[in-house]
């Protein structure tokens, strides 16, 4: 049995940062950013705004693609690195919300690649009949955690919420293969080191703080090997694949790499010039776009590939 994806939904905030209005804050230019990494602007949320705000937009959008009533699911899993709250989850908000009255919920912290975690998670539920209708969300509003006076890490983030239903195949449809991989020896190399049981009054701060050099290096080297590693547990290879959505983190990563294996630019997926890196999220909302935008036809081969703080990183091969 496989699990396939039955809908998809995204959410964004309406408030546009441009790099420009970023030059204005700290020593940086338009010019710059988009040389080094591709963004031209990216979503920011306003105080109020939580990240379960945009994670019940975008699951509600997903329900009604998959045009499936919420107290049908079985389970709720949220990736994020920017819960709500230390607890309640932000999966537990969402069941109480959505009115999923029959769903177990929990959180599953992977940084950027929380998507592909939780997506490989429900998958195994799926797989082996424990549940036959899972929420699966990325949802994260790191720009709350960031330091605007730090040019290293402010440009790089936005905030948003993807979300995708996922359900038992009844044809050749379906999540095919996964991989997940951690390095958590190269831990400190993105770190948000207040807020957690080690600092709870945040003496260390309580802003993401990056060795962008490292996280450059281990990226580069972990999206080929995630890419690779999938499509042999699928048994394909990569003249297969015909759409790639890799981590919306920086087009200098993802060039790099997809020229190296020789997958052509048309065949890759990047959106990340709107919204910058906008982690859990970037996959599913990509994702989404990609559907909208007509990227994906029915029986085509769609590799998901994601890596972030942990350090982590994960791919999915799905048959759409
Ligand atoms: N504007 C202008 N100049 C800048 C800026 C900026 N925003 N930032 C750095 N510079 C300067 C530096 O001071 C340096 O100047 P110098 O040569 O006079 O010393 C020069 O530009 C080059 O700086 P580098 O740090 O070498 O720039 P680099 O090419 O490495 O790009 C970047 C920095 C964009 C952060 C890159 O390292 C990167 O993208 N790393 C990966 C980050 C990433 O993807 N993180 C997300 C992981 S996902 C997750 O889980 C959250």
């Amino acid at each position: 049995m496989k699990a396939a994806i039955l809908g998809v939904g995204s959410a964004i905030p309406p408030k546009v940062v441009t790099n420009d209005d970023l030059s204005k804050i700290v020593d940086t230019n338009d010019e710059w950013i988009q040389a080094r990494t591709g963004i031209r602007e990216r979503r920011v949320t306003d105080y109020e705004t939580s990240t379960s705000d945009l994670a019940i937009k975008a699951a509600e959008k997903a329900l009604t693609a998959a045009k499936l009533d919420p107290a049908k699911l079985d389970l709720i899993i949220v990736g994020t690195t920017s819960s709500d709250y230390l607890f309640p989850s932000t999966a537990c908000i969402l069941q109480g919300k959505l009115g999923a009255a029959n769903a177990a919920a929990f959180d599953v912290s992977a940084a950027c690649a929380g998507f592909n975690f939780a997506l490989t998670t429900a998958q195994q539920y799926i797989e082996n009949s424990t549940y036959k209708n899972i929420l699966v969300v990325g949802a994260d509003t790191l720009t709350k955690y960031l330091d605007w006076t730090d040019r290293g890490t402010c440009i790089l983030f936005g905030d948003a919420a993807g979300a995708a239903v996922l359900a038992a195949s009844s044809d050749e449809s379906g999540i095919l293969a996964s991989w997940l991989k951690a390095e958590g020896q190269l831990g400190n190399t993105l770190i948000m080191p207040g807020g957690g049981s080690r600092d709870p009054e945040q003496r260390k701060g309580r802003f993401i703080t990056m060795d962008g050099k490292e996280v450059f290096k281990f990226a580069v080297r972990v999206l080929e090997e995630s890419i690779n590693a999938v499509l042999k547990k699928a048994k394909l290879e990569v003249k297969d694949i015909d759409l790639l959505i890799p981590h919306q983190a920086n087009s200098r990563i993802v060039d790099h790499v997809t020229k190296k294996m020789r997958i052509p630019a048309e065949k890759v997926f990047l959106n990340l010039q709107k919204y910058g890196n906008t982690s859990a999220a970037s996959i599913p909302l990509a994702l989404d776009e990609a559907l909208v935008a007509g990227r994906i036809k029915k029986g085509d081969i769609v590799v998901l590939s994601g890596f972030g703080a942990g350090l982590t990183c994960g791919a999915n091969v799905i048959r759409w």
